[in-house]
Order: C-alpha cells, then sequence, then structure tokens
C-alpha cells in the first residue's frame, strides 16, 4: 500500500468537486488500487487550511461548520511552500484559474512544487500551454510526473487515448471538439438561434461563463490542442504559435448555409503537419463537416477527439461529463496513474 500526500491549491468548483471526489473514493482507492489518498492541505487566495488525514475530513465532526467556505480558520501565516516541506512528498492538484497570458499562478506553483520533489497534477492550462518546455524539462530532471488530463478535455480521456491506446502507432493528425461552449452555442445557432441568444442562453443554464471570451475566441480550445499535441506528439509547441479563430458574432447566415448544404459548423482544433518532415502547426477555427464525420454528431456540450493513425486508421473519442465532477475524476485517474502506471 502506498500513502499519497496531496495538497490541492484552488478551492472553486473543480477544487470543491475535488474534495468531494476523494471523500467519496478514498476507501475504494485503497481497495482497487492500495492507495491511501491523504489530503493534507487546501489553499486558495483566502488562505491554507491545514488537515491531517482525509479519514478525519470523513468525519463530520471534523470541521466545526459542515461547509469549508466559512471554516474559520483559513490560516494566512503557513504557505503551500512551508504546507510541501511538512509533508515531504506526494501531489500538488492544481486547480486555480487558467491564465492564458503569464500562465500564473500555475506556473510558479509548478516550478515550486516540482522543486520541492512532488509531482503535479493540473486542471488549469496556462502554464503548460505557455511553457511547455521548461516544466517539462524540470520534471524530466526531476524524475517527477507533470500530468494534465483534467486540462486537456477533462472526463474525455485526450492524452491517455493518444499515448497509452496508440502505442506503436504514428499518429498523422488530431482533431478536436474541445469547448463545450461554444460547440452548444454553434449546436444552439444550427436549430435557429442567432449568436447573442444562443450565447445568452448558454450563460443562464451556466454553462457559458460571465465572461466568455476564452472560450468563444477560441483560445480554451487552443490551449487544450497545444497541452495534447505536446504530450501525445512530443512537440514543443507554444500557444502563441497556434493560429486561432474562434466563433464570437458569427452571423446567422453562416449556419443557416451550413445547414443547406448539409454540413454540421463545428469550431475545430486540428493539429497536422504538411509532410512527415514538416513541422507540427496548430489552428484553431470554424469548419464544416460532413454528417459521416466522427465527430459530426457531438453535439451540446459534448466533447470529441480523433486521432489518425498509420496502423489503427481513425481513433474517435466522444462524451465525458462536461463538469467539475468530470474534472476532478480526470485529475483522480491521474494521481492513480502516477501510482500505479
Ligand atoms: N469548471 C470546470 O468544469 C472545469 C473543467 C476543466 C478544467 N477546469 C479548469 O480548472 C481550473 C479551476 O476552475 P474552477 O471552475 O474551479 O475555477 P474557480 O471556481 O474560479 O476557482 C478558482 C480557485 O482558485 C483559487 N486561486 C486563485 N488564485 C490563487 C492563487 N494565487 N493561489 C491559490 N489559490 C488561488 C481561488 O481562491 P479563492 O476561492 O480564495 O478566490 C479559487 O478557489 C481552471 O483552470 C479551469 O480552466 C475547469
Amino acid at each position: 500500500m502506498d500513502k499519497v500526500n496531496i495538497i490541492l491549491v484552488g478551492f472553486g468548483r473543480v477544487g470543491r468537486a475535488f474534495f468531494e471526489l476523494i471523500k467519496e473514493k478514498y476507501d475504494d482507492c485503497l481497495q482497487r488500487y492500495g492507495l491511501q489518498v491523504e489530503l493534507r492541505g487546501i489553499a486558495r487566495q483566502k488562505g491554507i487550511v491545514l488537515l491531517s488525514s482525509t479519514q478525519k475530513v470523513l468525519s463530520p465532526s471534523y470541521f466545526a461548520e459542515d461547509d469549508l467556505d466559512n471554516l474559520a480558520d483559513w490560516i494566512k501565516a503557513i504557505t503551500i511552500s512551508d504546507l510541501l516541506d511538512e509533508f515531504r512528498e506526494g501531489v500538488l492538484v492544481d486547480c486555480t484559474p487558467s491564465n492564458l497570458i503569464s500562465g500564473e499562478p500555475g506556473l510558479s506553483l509548478f516550478r515550486l512544487a516540482l522543486d520541492k520533489g512532488w509531482h503535479v497534477v493540473t486542471a488549469s492550462k496556462g502554464a503548460l500551454a505557455l511553457w511547455p518546455d521548461e516544466l517539462k524539462e524540470l520534471a524530466k530532471k526531476k524524475g517527477l510526473n507533470i500530468k494534465a488530463s483534467a486540462a486537456a478535455a477533462a472526463a474525455l480521456p485526450t492524452l491517455d487515448v493518444g499515448r497509452r491506446a496508440l502505442a506503436g502507432s504514428e499518429i498523422m493528425a488530431i482533431e478536436g471538439i474541445l469547448n463545450g461552449t461554444t460547440n452548444y452555442i454553434l449546436t444552439r445557432m444550427a436549430e435557429g438561434l442567432d449568436f447573442d441568444e444562443a450565447l445568452k442562453e448558454a450563460q443562464e443554464k451556466g454553462i457559458a461563463e460571465p465572461e466568455p471570451s476564452m472560450d468563444i475566441d477560441g483560445w480554451d480550445t487552443a490551449a487544450k490542442m497545444v497541452i495534447i499535441a505536446n504530450e501525445v506528439l512530443g512537440t514543443e509547441i507554444k500557444l502563441s504559435e497556434v493560429q486561432v479563430r474562434g466563433i464570437r458574432g458569427i452571423k446567422k447566415e453562416i449556419a443557416e448555409k451550413a445547414s443547406s448544404l448539409n454540413k454540421i459548423l463545428k469550431l475545430f482544433g486540428k493539429c497536422y503537419r504538411e509532410k512527415a518532415s514538416s513541422p507540427w502547426k496548430i489552428e484553431v477555427g470554424l469548419a464544416l463537416l460532413d454528417p459521416v464525420h466522427p465527430l459530426a454528431r457531438t453535439s451540446g456540450t459534448s466533447k470529441g477527439i480523433i486521432f489518425y493513425t498509420d496502423t489503427m486508421g481513425w481513433v474517435a473519442v466522444t462524451g465525458g461529463q462536461s463538469s467539475p465532477k468530470g474534472a476532478a475524476a480526470a485529475l483522480l485517474k491521474d494521481i492513480i496513474s502516477i501510482y500505479r502506471p
């Protein structure tokens, strides 16, 4: 049996879902994988809570209030660095926001954790999309993992399929519908709404963020494609090298025209190269799919990815729950695969 120390950073939607999930799956991890997953601390902007073990957290009497949010003793005096030193090794689970301009706070957190001998499992996209070479190099030098399934379409398995299920094949191209918000908007536009109506509806349903730029301008898809390509193809493409065109304000007539041609409009991420000797490129933009395309039926908030290979033909995966719980499950999967590869 292995004891796995966890420091959780970020306690918003995904951080809370992860907190609930590891309580729910504590016994399962122990019985099925021989992993004793011990949550040692939770950090957020507001401060840090220090926990002695997940088992104590499991007991309702451990906290005076049920809701950690109201807990009186979010400590300001200790730092994440103190926590990492205190428990010496384990996994830093990052659920902080994805900043696609600076990569922070993920970048500093990853450097700190790796430097102190901790593995990193992340839901945030910024640092890996902006600084893939530095972080990969640092993890390699330290013999540690940075795993990012939760940042690369979360419950939809993208990295595992590309790396493991297709091992031995050569991947010639990757295409993905990787953003639930834009896919929902385009699905509703195909049903007759205009862009503003579809976006408003997505916001009312909690699918789109109040500030939806990262999704509708295509950058969320681009960051996921970068992380997937770098992990699966071994490239070191940076987000700044990606050609990105989003769907902001697209005209209703475009959706109508697509329907009249019996095509399906999608925001598509593509990773390809002209020839085997050419560099890999990533592009994000609108695509008109034939109804027979394996991802054409990926509608609403669903996501999908397709790998084109030399020996296995095309392999497509669709589905995966688009939710904080789905992201939390991807984080847990990565923790398990670090200790049970
Ligand atoms: N929402 C989803 O379904 C989903 C799915 C897949 C991936 N993701 C990714 O998962 C990450 C988290 O998403 P979310 O929806 O949970 O975000 P969120 O609700 O905004 O929560 C962000 C959390 O990060 C904390 N935080 C911010 N800056 C910090 C810092 N410098 N140090 C420590 N903690 C800090 C915040 O602290 P306070 O609480 O103190 O403000 C908050 O608890 C994002 O990168 C997102 O792209 C989300």
